[in-house]
């Protein structure tokens, strides 16, 4: 017995009990028709429903069947127009199937066959992390941190929209005029963005931050000459000294996946909180609760921001809150708690330099709408955080730590910065390669007694000025 019959015989033996049971009308119940008929006619939609869904499923899997054998020999380009002729054919020996709605069967097919159209090849490709679509007919990919071109191409702008369609609609999301940018993330974990006309000048736009499935480790950063063993050891000092570490950057300059090494540094014991607006970071301990904000709706209304979820982790008692990237009025929430007793946080800033991402914090804090002196939104700056990690993509394309910086504290109405490590840049050759070494500046940190008090071995010496790793 197949399994069509076996649902058909299912369901006439449903049928009859339906029949059978008789049904007690409910109170207050006021029906026209008799309730055993109403069950039976909604079971037998129902049965006939089920039946149908699973003639549908029975149909495509015979299509693929077939679809499989063609793939062997032929590329995905030559298959997709045969699908309707395979259904054709399956449909000529298998009458069950008529009632089946063969083009939205052999679409989705076909629509499962293209994937996302021209930059399936990329997407698969380990060595490229990003993709970029610049209208139909510019794709650029980043590979091992270079840009280059590639021979890519869509057929026109609405090839492109198909695609972007296809990467929004499953997560709910939407592109069109009245909504011209979207951001979401493929099935892999994948960032994309995009952005269409009025807003894009020239065809729609895609960008796609593709996911490391692998997460980084502190030796993959050292081996990429991201930074030295000496620093390493250092920040994971930091970490576990409950610091609170700030890495500020560029857009793409590394900063969530140093902030995901670092993160990598805390115990195995304690409990993490991360906040981001589109989950990436990947942490290797278990106790870790992931929260993401989430936009408004079409009405406009729903939205979660980054500052709620900050307030909300507050109330989760976390033992570290890691922020993926702060970006406005939440900043205030997380200086305050780093300032009460959660310590030990850490996230990310958009910045060009350690100065810069206090000036920025400054404004943030602002963006919170209360009608804080100066003065004392510095003070919370400089009492909460410990470090900042500046970190660049340079012209070789090799992500570089710049400074490790340490917050000192106040001097007057000023925080005081000094920096602990800094790249030396000593050249860059004809074909963009830099030289330099991230160096110590012969400064022993304020917060060193720190690490003693929370028996870590970090020997002195690493800040000596003449001590190159
Ligand atoms: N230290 C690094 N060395 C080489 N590639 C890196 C490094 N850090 C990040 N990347 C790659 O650069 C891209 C951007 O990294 P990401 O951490 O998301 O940057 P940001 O958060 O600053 O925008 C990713 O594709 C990532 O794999
Ligand atoms: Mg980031």
């Amino acid at each position: 017995m197949n399994l069509l019959q076996r649902i058909e015989n299912k369901a006439k033996e449903k049928e009859m009990s339906v029949l059978n049971s008789g049904t007690k009308p409910q109170d207050n119940n006021i029906v026209s028709e008799p309730l055993a008929n109403q069950a039976k006619k909604t079971k037998l939609l129902d049965t006939q429903s089920e039946l149908y869904t699973i003639k549908y499923s029975e149909f495509k899997d015979r299509i693929y069947k077939r679809i499989l054998v063609e793939l062997r020999s032929k590329p995905v380009e030559e298959v997709i127009p045969l699908v309707d002729e395979v259904a054709l054919e399956i449909l000529s020996n298998n009458e069950e199937y008529k009632e089946v709605e063969r083009d939205k069967l052999v679409n989705e097919i076909i629509n499962d066959l293209e994937g996302f159209g021209p930059i399936n090849p990329l997407l698969l490709d380990h060595d490229i992390n990003e993709i970029m679509v610049n209208g139909p007919y510019q794709v650029y990919v980043e590979r091992k941190g270079k840009i280059e071109m590639t021979d890519v191409k869509f057929r026109n702008d609405e090839h492109v929209l198909n695609v972007i369609d296809k990467i929004v609609a499953p997560i709910g999301r939407r592109i069109d005029e009245s909504s011209p940018m979207v951001d979401a993330r493929l099935p892999d974990g994948s960032r994309v963005n995009a952005i269409i006309s009025p807003l894009a000048l020239d065809g729609p736009t895609i960008t796609i931050r593709k996911f490391s499935k692998i997460p980084f480790e502190i030796d993959d950063l050292i081996r990429f000459g991201t930074l030295n063993g000496n620093v390493a050891r250092f920040l994971e000092a930091c970490v576990k000294a409950r610091l609170n570490v700030f890495v500020s950057g560029g857009t793409g300059s590394g900063k969530t996946t140093t902030l995901n090494v670092l993160s990598s540094f805390i115990p195995s014991e304690e409990r993490i909180v991360t906040i981001e607006d589109s989950a990436e970071l990947q942490l290797s301990q278990e106790h870790v609760i992931r929260l993401e904000s989430r936009p408004a709706n079409i009405e406009g209304r729903g939205e979660i921001t980054i500052r709620d979820l900050v307030k909300n982790s507050l109330r989760m008692r976390p033992e570290r809150i890691i922020v993926g990237e702060v970006r406005g009025a939440e900043a205030l929430d997380m200086l305050q708690a780093m300032n009460t007793g959660h310590d030990g946080s850490l996230a990310t800033g958009h910045s060009n330099s350690p100065r810069d991402m206090i000036a920025r914090l400054e404004t943030m804090v602002l963006m919170a709408g209360y009608d804080l002196p100066i003065r004392a939104i510095r003070e919370q700056i400089a009492g909460a955080l410990d470090l900042i990690i500046q970190q660049t993509r340079c012209k070789d394309g090799v992500r570089r730590i710049t400074n490790v910086t340490e917050v000192q504290g106040m001097e007057g109405d000023v925080i005081v910065l000094q920096d602990i490590f800094t790249f030396d840049h000593e050249s860059i050759d004809s074909s963009g390669k830099v030289a330099g070494k991230l160096l110590p500046n012969g400064i022993v940190p304020g917060f060193y007694p720190l690490f003693e008090r929370s028996g870590i071995d970090l020997p002195t010496g690493i800040f000596d000025y003449l001590c190159i790793s």
